[in-house]
């Protein structure tokens, strides 16, 4: 099966019932991350045509012919996309675990609302679980990104 995944293509031979969180790690694709493996922290979301999906509940099949893009895909160390600055700027990862779920999360949200109230960016990210950072600085990077953006 061949697989789009942050722009690139890549094939791939998997068992019929192997889900999408199970093949991006074996493409070394480890910034998503496992969690709960039932879909309730949010840890394994990815993008999926612009939509964020819990990977851990997705076949891979099911994003065949689909844009698949992943944390790897938003930023890097040394080139962090705004959204991912911003989480580093205000405190919005302390372990770093549940990280890359909001950031996805976050990210799609975003595009989809550009100008959100704090109640929306909370419900937007309530599928996703943060055991360290109480979740308010978490709502800050997201809200100074939206402000970063409109400016933009
Ligand atoms: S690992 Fe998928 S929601 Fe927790
Ligand atoms: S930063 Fe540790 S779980 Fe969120």
């Amino acid at each position: 099966m061949t697989l789009s995944i942050n722009g690139a293509q890549k094939t791939v031979a998997l068992a019929p019932h192997a889900l999408l969180l199970d093949t991006l790690r074996s493409l070394g694709l480890t910034g998503t991350k496992r969690g709960c493996d039932m879909g309730t922290c949010g840890c394994c979301a990815v993008q999926v045509d612009g939509l964020p999906v819990l990977s851990c509940l997705l076949l891979t099949k099911e994003a065949a012919g689909k844009e698949i893009s992943t944390i790897e895909g938003l930023g890097t160390p040394n080139n962090l996309a705004p959204l991912q600055r911003l989480f580093w700027e205000v405190g919005g990862s302390q372990c770093g675990f549940c990280t890359p779920g909001f950031l996805i999360t976050a990210d799609a949200f975003l595009r989809s609302n550009p100008d959100p109230t704090d109640q929306e960016i909370r419900e937007a990210i309530s599928g996703n679980l943060c055991r360290c950072t109480g979740y308010t600085k978490i709502i800050k990077a997201i809200r100074l990104s939206a402000k970063e953006r409109a400016k933009e």
